[in-house]
């Protein structure tokens, strides 16, 4: 079946994500478009039952006034218009901003709440069959929450047409799984060297990452089509005409432009919350389902600046320090994410009596619903006391632990 949408036009606006997220909390299906959609846009879109305008103050984006196009205004959907000069006001209250919502969304637009995981599962498997055909399909398989949930999704869709490659490109956390992998270490590292940018970082890792691809699809023969487990903030961050990009997601701005093969990207509609609650619908266990994030590009961006094995290695010693503390104090699955980091800096200390000049890790453990913003978690002084004995006593090249306390925004979750 085919869903009912309204449209989040973004007009300037810094809370898109949240408008969308807000309708679909009604049951409703929501996308953000930019504000420019042209009328063929408008027409191939299926089951748009309203628009909003989503403007910031003045509808400003760099200086310059913005609206939307006559398309928009001509299709004969009903508007909203929220830009805090026009009507009607948007009430600050989440209630009362909810209650307009819903006036809107049921009662102008008479959308229909049919938006939830059974409609989506069944419109995609529809999605998956017909793109695909008869074809074969490759899945970048990290073992994450995202990739597993594609890999469930595609089983039911094209069952055998589906192989799944794991490559370890040396950036993975330590863990204790059969995977059938591609040892990519070197050429990832070899490629890395001396690259301190993280937005150059992200592009050569998700660039390499569609080589080591192209090369194993070769080896498989008639393969077509590249299967990602990417989601809707990796498209929202990696920047929409309005919105200037936060980062490039390695899967959507890291791209290289001469792709071969065409993406199948089931879940890039999903915030992160749904990818979980598909996951579950898909009858995948919870230890999967609810894993906390890795991003794809790996430790690589939690080993600042230019990467050097030595400071990987204590980027990864030190986050499996900390997940075994928190799996230990039954923090697993109750905080969202938690993770370390190592910068390219090194301060003094004194380790066994003696000088050290080493580096410091940096934790960061946060809380969110969908990874657009998030709140640092609070946690046991103790235990955190605990966790900066070990690492400084058990990850060579440290000295010091620093415990990042910032919300998103204004920093991201990841470092870079
Ligand atoms: P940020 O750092 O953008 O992170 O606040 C939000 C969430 O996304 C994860 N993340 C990524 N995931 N590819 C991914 O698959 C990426 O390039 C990437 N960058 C960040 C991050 O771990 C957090 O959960």
């Amino acid at each position: 079946m085919k869903q009912d949408r309204i449209l989040v036009l973004d007009l300037g606006s810094e809370e898109n994500s949240r408008l969308a997220r807000e309708i679909r909390a009604l049951g409703v299906y929501s996308e953000i478009y930019p504000h420019d959609l042209s009328k063929e846009q408008l027409e191939a879109m299926p089951g748009v039952k309203g628009i909003i305008l989503n403007g910031g103050p003045n509808r400003v984006v760099d200086g310059v006034e913005i609206d939307a196009s006559n398309a928009v205004y001509l299709s004969g959907y009903p508007i909203l218009c929220v830009d805090h000069k026009g009507e009607p006001a948007w009430p600050a209250d989440q209630n009362e901003r909810m209650n307009a919502l819903k006036a809107f969304v049921f009662d102008a637009c008479k959308a229909e709440a049919n938006w939830n995981m059974e409609n989506f599962i069944a419109d995609q498997v529809e999605a998956i069959r017909a793109q695909v055909g008869d074809k074969k399909v490759l899945l970048a398989l990290s073992g994450g929450v995202d990739s597993s949930v594609v890999a469930a999704l595609l089983i039911r869709a094209i069952g055998k047409q589906l192989t799944c490659v794991h490559v370890n490109h040396g950036l993975l956390r330590k863990m204790d799984a059969n995977l059938i992998y591609v040892d990519a270490v070197d050429r990832f590292l070899d490629k890395l060297q001396g690259v301190a940018d993280p937005e150059k970082k992200r592009k050569i890792i998700g660039a390499e990452f569609i080589r080591v691809f192209e090369e194993e699809a070769r080896k498989l023969e008639g393969i077509e089509f590249l299967a990602q487990g990417t989601i809707y903030p990796d498209i929202i961050e990696s920047g929409t005409k309005t919105v200037k990009a936060v980062k490039s997601h390695h899967n959507v701005g890291g791209l290289p432009e001469d792709l071969k093969f065409q993406l199948v990207e089931p879940l890039k509609m999903l915030f992160k919350d749904e990818v979980r609650a598909c996951g579950k619908a898909l009858g995948l266990p919870d230890n999967m389902v609810y894993r906390q994030p890795f991003p794809g590009p790996g430790l690589g961006v939690r080993c600042l600046g230019a990467i050097t094995r030595d400071r990987l290695e204590a980027v990864r010693e030190s986050d499996a320090i900390l997940r075994e503390e928190f799996a230990k104090n039954g923090l697993e699955g109750k905080v969202w994410q938690y993770f370390t980091v190592v910068p390219d800096i090194k301060s003094t200390g004194i380790i066994d009596g003696k000088r050290s000049f080493d580096w410091p890790v940096i934790i960061r453990a946060v809380n969110t619903v969908d990874a657009v913003t998030a709140e640092v978690a609070q946690l046991d002084f103790g235990m955190m006391q605990h966790i900066v004995d070990r690492i400084t006593h058990e990850v060579s090249g440290v000295n010091r632990v620093l415990w990042d306390l910032t919300p998103k925004p204004t920093g991201t979750i990841e470092w870079e």
